[in-house]
């Protein structure tokens, strides 16, 4: 369980006045937005900043000697600083933009893991992975000879860390752990974890999709390897996220695609590869996506992500109590930390249909596998209903949320 903080410390009204897309309604109901780890909505200082750099500073980056390409590419890369800062990076060469965290794991796959995988060799993930941290190793495995192995949980949704260990051997070329679980919430115990790889000599990626919306995450002092997270789950844009790797892997790491400006020069004998992070930016980056990512962070650190998360925990800690006494309701994630999602399962209801009704009360969750289909397998159940929290909801649309819940109860009997 979560402990329950002063969900009052942070001036949530005024915060919302910041998303217009909070002020709507769906279904002639006032909207009651809980589907923050599917995405989140943007606050009107991203949304400006990617208008901003249409309006003014349209151009390409990194190959122009004129006024508006030297802007783009300040712009650019002071995005690429700020990620840089706000992971805890050493420097922000360390910062590769991607399209998302899919794409970093699967970078991550192709350049570093792929010319040191043997036969025989494994990979190690756990059973509460996102489809992008199992498939791209599968596929990796397949090609390879190479075997994925995968830590169990326990009943509440924690990773059993005495498995983690015995797991753990000099055939393990890279352990691929997410920092917080999309379908359970629960916060694993990343740090101690990277600690027990390393002193395997195997190196460790992080899944961070979850987690830079809601906790404070250093690279540095987690010692992982890799860092991957996704923009639009921190209010900021779709198609852009970052990777953070460490100077020194991605210094030996092959490039990923081929392309422009990831090389230093191009003749028809051969190739040189630019330096990393360019290596990995094959061809035209999305430079407004970078921007408003950037400008996402600088809002999230204005806020505070202590206060965000102490908000969160408030909220979360508050719906589990009431969305628990809802009769037939159980909670599908109860692990001893977790960090703003609740799933749960109601008896007799598919979640299709409870997402349905929710949606025709105004309030979005959502209902489903959540791209994690081996975790639903291990707690059996083929979905559950997600109602994820952010920074901008209230009490009152948890009050929405219990009282849709109660009109399906009505509804099914
Ligand atoms: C834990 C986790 N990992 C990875 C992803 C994939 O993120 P994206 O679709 O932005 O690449 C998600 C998205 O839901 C996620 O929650």
């Amino acid at each position: 369980m979560t402990i329950a903080t002063d969900v009052a410390a942070l001036d949530i009204e005024r915060i919302r006045t910041d998303f217009p897309a909070l002020h709507q309604e769906a279904h002639g109901r006032p909207l009651v937005y809980l589907d923050n780890a599917a995405t989140t909505q943007k606050p009107q200082a991203v949304i400006d900043a990617v208008s901003s750099f249409y309006e003014r500073d349209c151009s390409n980056v990194h190959r122009g000697v004129h006024l508006l390409s030297q802007r783009a590419t300040i712009a650019y890369e002071q995005a690429r600083s700020t990620v840089k800062a706000h992971l805890g990076a050493r420097d922000s060469r360390e910062i590769v933009f991607t399209r998302s965290t899919t794409e970093g794991i699967n970078l991550v796959a192709s350049s570093f893991v792929r010319p040191r995988l043997g036969e025989g060799d494994e990979i190690l993930i756990s059973a509460m992975e996102h489809h992008s941290n199992i498939v791209p190793w599968q596929l990796l495995c397949e090609e390879r000879g190479a075997v994925l192995r995968v830590i169990s949980i326990d009943d509440n949704g924690d990773i059993i860390l005495e498995e983690y260990e015995k797991l753990l051997s000099e055939r393990t070329k890279i352990v691929a752990l997410v920092h917080v679980s999309n379908a359970l919430g629960t916060i694993n115990p990343i740090r101690q974890m990277i600690k027990t790889a390393h002193s395997h000599g195997v190196p460790v990626l992080v899944d961070g999709a979850q987690a830079v919306p809601h906790l404070d995450v250093n690279v540095q002092e987690l010692d992982c390897d890799f860092f991957v997270f996704s923009a639009h789950k921190v209010y900021g844009p779709t198609g852009i996220g970052a990777l953070y790797g460490k100077r020194e892997h991605l210094m030996e790491m092959v490039p990923y695609q081929g392309g422009g400006d990831m090389i230093l020069s191009v003749s028809f004998e051969g190739s040189k590869f630019n330096e990393p992070p360019h290596r990995f930016e094959a061809g035209t980056p999305n430079i407004e996506g970078a921007i408003g990512l950037a400008a996402a962070l600088d809002y999230v650190n204005r806020i505070g992500i202590d206060n965000i998360s102490a908000h969160e925990n408030g909220l979360l800690s508050a719906a589990t109590d009431r969305v628990l006494a809802v009769p037939g309701v159980r909670l599908v994630g109860s692990a001893r930390r977790r960090a703003s999602v609740l799933g749960f399962v109601m008896e007799g209801v598919h979640p299709h249909d409870i997402g349905t009704i929710l949606d025709s009360e105004g309030v979005a969750v959502r209902a489903g596998h959540h791209c994690a289909q081996p975790v639903m397998a291990r707690y059996g159940v083929s979905a559950t209903v997600r109602a994820s929290f952010g920074l901008y909801n209230t009490t009152n649309e948890i009050d929405a949320l219990v009282g849709g819940l109660t009109k399906v109860r009505e509804v099914f009997g």
